[in-house]
């Protein structure tokens, strides 16, 4: 019998979503928010996987992993990780039944990526019992590819923050690049909105706005990765007024596509009466979390202002670290 825990982090949309599906990139940052994964290996002639995520209402689920790795489909609660799983065997055969248990250290419905979380938090871990020479890059592909086995459409930004931890400028074309951003800190903070989201049907959704409105859309998703580098430089030379400046507009565009709520917006524009320097949905939209760059000494400001709305700050860091070992 062998075994290994390890946890992976959530994640934030700084710059870029949505434009960066289209072999675009964008700015994420590691959530502190931790979902762990342990994992038992025991070696067996029928391989089982069993799978305990009470989080998810998933308790003593059991299967063949012949069966899980042919399957070309993945649903229900246990989808990720039995992709993860089907991945994993095409390159690495397992002859060991693998008892898998997760568990969220944040709730899942504030859209702060417990899918990508669970996908790097297993694949990690079943490279670190049976493939432990895999890089992170190579556990970045073979995660990718799982997430696109469940849901077909995925940019893996945000399984980069999953993996590499800290904020990075993410490039969505091949080669795909990921360039840890070198800061010591990111000023910021994430309210959730009240309202939890789909990330699939609003990513469906813009994509028919573009197929309908090419003309219109295209120039809307150019603008916002011209955004994404303008605020790669602002975040590397700390110029946090230019970062608030080009987050609002970004907001503006992501307004603009259709996934902005008025629950967000109200979040956001409250932040900015309380003189925030920057706020903008993060993700899909549609409901999950606004990020709030702060100005210093503005956060009792911004509290109270959200309490009169039932809202409050999430009590997590940003710029947190990567998968690792616990
Ligand atoms: O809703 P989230 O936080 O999972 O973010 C989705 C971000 C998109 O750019 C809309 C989709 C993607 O795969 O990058």
């Amino acid at each position: 019998m062998v075994a290994v825990t390890v946890s992976a982090p959530a994640k934030l949309f700084i710059l870029g979503e949505h434009a960066v599906v289209y072999d675009g990139q964008a700015i994420v940052t590691a959530v502190d928010a931790r979902l762990s994964v342990t994992i038992r290996a025991e070696q067996a002639d029928r391989p089982q996987l069993s799978i305990d995520a009470l989080d998810v209402g998933l308790q003593n689920w059991q299967r063949d992993i012949t069966t899980v790795a042919q399957q070309g489909q993945f649903e229900g609660e246990s989808r990720f990780i039995e992709s993860c799983v089907a991945r994993f065997h095409q390159f690495h055969p397992l002859d060991h039944s693998l008892y898998i248990r997760t568990q969220s250290h944040f709730a899942r419905d504030l859209g702060l990526g417990s899918s990508s979380a669970t996908v790097a938090a297993t694949l990690f871990a079943l490279a670190q019992l049976f493939a432990p020479n895999l890089s992170l890059a190579d556990i970045f592909d073979m995660g990718l590819d799982a997430i696109r086995a469940v849901q077909k459409l995925g940019s893996g930004a945000d399984l980069a923050a999953a993996l590499y931890g800290g904020t990075l400028y993410y490039i969505n074309r091949e080669p795909r690049h990921v360039y840890p951003l070198e800061i010591d800190e990111l000023p910021m903070v994430a309210v959730y909105s009240g309202q939890k989201a789909g990330t699939v049907s609003y990513v469906q959704q813009v994509r028919v706005l573009r197929d309908t409105y090419p003309q219109v859309i295209d120039p809307i998703i150019q603008s916002m990765l011209e955004i994404v580098d303008s605020g790669r430089q602002a975040i590397q030379g700390q110029n946090w007024q230019a970062l608030g400046t080009l987050m609002n507009v970004q907001h503006g565009l992501l307004h603009a596509l259709g996934v902005d709520t008025a629950a967000l917006s109200e979040v956001i524009f409250l932040a900015r009466q309380a003189q925030a320097l920057g706020a903008k949905l993060s993700g899909a939209g549609g409901g999950d979390c606004a990020i709030v760059l702060h100005a210093s000494g503005m956060e009792k400001r911004l509290r109270a202002a959200l309490h009169k709305i039932g809202r409050d700050i999430l009590p997590y860091g940003l710029h947190a670290d990567g998968v690792r070992i616990d």
